[in-house]
């Protein structure tokens, strides 16, 4: 009797152990890359962590900016049960940091040198007092255009440099039969449009507004400049513009059914995947007016506090993130560039060696800044107040530019 109690009880201990195994070697990431072209891209994250014998536990939750997925996120905190990796965006990893939920990846950050070859910008967000919270993945960039190749060889018009040139080549478009602007009417697409219009204004002016949240620039001429041309181009949408996904206003682009979209480049994902090539079938370039410049976000998984038993699987995920070989490869089919500097960009088309030698510029230059739409510039309360005001700009709320500028400087005051 003994005996079979005793064979029992091994036999139950021996479920449990391999059941807690199973799930120790497993992640659970929640994220929003549920478009074609991110899917790819996140095959090439997922393909290589079951090269390293860590399985996958998906959990999707679509919406660019990663709004709906930090919705969902807040419920299983509260739950008290956290994704093991969560895809997250600047200001809200601090967020998340300060209030104690996230883990420590310094020993495998020490061991692989982070620090060295990861830069200043990146590290602002992935680490939290001095500690590293997050896995960065990449750098995306907000001020790009994605344009159709034979919608602007129509125009018989070069790519645009100037805001004068842009709008005679959306004018042109118009002309020839073509809504001018794919877009999509959500507050953070609104808002991505808003950053390009207000870092050609100057990335001083840029950095004043968005990041020291001066009142004085928020509500002045220049950000009245940038809403006057925000109103502009709306006019240039086609009448089911609301609410539309940006990956379908991308294959609006890429059908030749709309000339461009104002979007960062995680479009350039949904290009390569319906097997168009830059400069054959678009045209890459930086927001007329912003050349130089680059309005930045990092992608970074930030790592919840999780038992011991999962966090050598994290660890394994955070390493298998930041190998050279994981950068290239993920960041080519993204349309992202590396989140580390040492990465050559051999593997990368035309419009990704230009991401890379535009960051690497804009570092030197002093000219990167945090993107306000991708939540780079400002925590969220504020980043949220900024969309009411931009999409309610986009949507003729206000007479004019000076109206709006004001309602953003009233509105910034009462979130701070
Ligand atoms: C993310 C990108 C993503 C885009 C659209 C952005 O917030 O940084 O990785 O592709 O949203 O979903």
């Amino acid at each position: 009797m003994r005996g079979f109690f005793g064979k029992a009880v091994t036999a139950a201990a021996i479920l449990a152990m391999t059941t807690s195994l199973a799930r120790a070697t497993d992640v659970e990431v929640l994220h929003w890359w549920t478009s074609g072209g991110e899917a790819a891209a996140l095959n090439v994250l997922k393909d290589m962590l079951k090269g390293e014998g860590i399985g996958w536990v998906d959990m999707p939750v679509a919406g660019g900016g990663g709004e709906a997925a930090m919705t969902t996120l807040k419920a299983r905190v509260n739950a008290g049960d956290p994704p093991t990796a969560v895809q997250m965006l600047g200001f809200d990893i601090q967020d998340w940091a300060e209030q104690g939920a996230l883990g420590n990846l310094d020993d495998v950050a020490a061991k692989e040198g982070w620090d060295k070859v990861i830069p200043q910008a990146i590290q602002r967000f992935a680490k939290y007092d001095g500690h590293w919270v997050a896995a960065p993945v990449n750098l995306h960039s907000t001020n790009w255009v994605w344009i159709n190749k034979a919608a602007l060889d129509k125009t018989g018009l070069a790519a645009p440099t100037t805001w004068d040139e842009l709008v005679a080549v959306l004018d042109k478009m118009k002309a020839d039969g073509i809504t001018p602007i794919a877009h999509g009417g959500q507050p953070w697409q609104d808002a991505t449009m808003f950053d390009s219009l207000v870092l050609a204004e100057g990335v001083d002016f840029y950095k004043k507004a968005f990041v020291d949240l001066d009142p004085a620039a928020l509500g002045g001429s220049q950000m009245a400049e940038a809403f006057n041309r925000l109103i502009k181009l709306s006019s240039y949408l086609d009448a089911n513009f609301s609410n539309r996904d940006w990956n379908l206003a991308s294959a609006m682009v890429i059908k030749g059914d709309a000339g461009m979209q104002f979007m960062g480049d995680w479009a350039k994902g949904e290009f390569l995947k319906a097997g168009q090539k830059p400069g054959t079938d678009f045209v890459c370039i930086r927001f007329p007016g912003t050349q130089g410049a680059v309005a930045f976000n990092s992608d970074e998984f930030a790592m919840f506090k999780v038992g011991d038993d999962k966090k050598a699987a994290q660890e394994a995920m955070a390493s298998a993130i930041e190998s050279p070989k994981f950068q290239s490869a993920f960041n080519v089919v993204k349309g992202s560039v590396p989140a580390r500097t040492d990465v050559p960009d051999t593997a990368f088309d035309d419009c990704g060696k230009k991401g890379i030698a535009d960051l690497a510029e804009a570092n030197a230059k002093g000219t990167l800044v945090g993107s306000m739409a991708q939540g780079h510039a400002a925590p969220a309360a504020i980043k949220n107040a900024e969309y009411d005001i931009v999409t309610g700009a986009m949507n003729g709320k206000y007479k004019d530019g000076a109206e709006a500028a004001k309602a953003l400087a009233d509105a910034i005051a009462a979130a701070k």
